[in-house]
């Protein structure tokens, strides 16, 4: 019997890199998995690769992290196609990259409904449906919240919230069964680090591979995590081993930051 058999998870935004590198890992050890993000195409491939990999259900919701109804609309499609929620992970789309006098209203309110009211609604949702039988709650952020990073104001203030969330709400569900962590992830090879190398190369002139060496030498491990490395960070996080550990935040970034705290 494989460990999360008879257990479901909720993934946000999964259809490409590290959402759907976690769904994959909880799906091959034996989760059912709801999965959703905005392209509903590319998510229903996703769904259709995973589920035949590993043989396990992986239901798909197309939905919008920015729009409260499509959050509703996907948890109300969760306990319909799969009964209850026992894993909840928040991943997210890109955030707006700029200087902060960049940055106008309407990138900071989309951004808010993106990271945080995302956070905050889902949580809810989540945590009515696992009382009185336990759960667990990652947040998947970004190494932006241990260091800073320009441009990055918006990654690194709202990251650094829903981190701290993470603790609050860890403390207050701790004596009812369920955990509540979140994680600081470094660079992982997905499109989204394939854009910025694309972008870096045409801005230095040098070639996409040269870019993503630049990349990958800032790092210690000197290579880059896979979406499955943190897929197995989050499924530890989920498992009966990690049953007495809550509200911490957890670095998974090949060494790249260097303070010891
Ligand atoms: N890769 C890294 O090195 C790295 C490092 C630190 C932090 N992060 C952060 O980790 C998160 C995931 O990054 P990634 O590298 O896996 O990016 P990615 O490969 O571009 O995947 C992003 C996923 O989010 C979905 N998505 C985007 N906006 C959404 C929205 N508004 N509502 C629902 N789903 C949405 C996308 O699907 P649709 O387009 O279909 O919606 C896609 O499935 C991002 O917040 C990123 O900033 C990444």
């Amino acid at each position: 019997m494989k460990k999360f058999e008879g257990k479901v998870a909720l993934v946000a935004a999964a259809s490409s890199g590290i959402g759907k590198g976690i769904a994959k890992v909880l799906s091959g050890n034996g989760c059912s998995v709801a999965i959703f993000s905005r392209n509903a195409d590319r998510l229903k491939d996703t769904a259709d690769e995973i589920e035949k990999e590993t043989g396990n259900r992986v239901a798909h919701y197309h939905a919008d992290l920015r729009q409260r109804e499509s959050l509703s609309g996907l948890v109300d499609f969760v306990h319909r196609s799969l009964g209850k929620i026992d894993f909840l992970v928040m991943n997210y789309g890109d955030p707006k990259l700029a200087p902060f006098t960049e940055l106008t209203d309407e990138d900071w309110d989309e951004n808010i409904d993106m990271f945080l009211r995302s956070t905050i609604f889902l949580t809810k949702a989540s945590l009515r449906d696992m009382e009185g039988r336990g759960g667990r709650i990652v947040f998947v952020t970004s190494m932006t919240t241990k260091m800073g990073f320009e441009n990055f104001a918006i990654s690194g203030s709202l990251r650094s919230a829903i981190v701290n969330l993470a603790k609050v709400i860890s403390l207050e569900h701790a004596a009812r069964g369920v955990t509540v962590n979140s994680i600081s992830q470094g660079y992982v090879l997905t499109d989204r680090v394939r854009s910025i190398a694309r972008t870096q190369s045409e801005r230095k002139g040098i070639t996409f591979e040269d870019a993503l060496n630049d990349i990958r030498n800032t790092i210690p491990m000197k290579r880059f995590a896979s979406a499955e490395e943190i897929g197995n960070l989050v499924s530890f996080l989920c498992s009966d081993e990690a049953s007495y550990i809550t509200g911490v935040n957890l670095q998974i970034d090949g060494g790249f930051v260097r303070f010891p705290f």
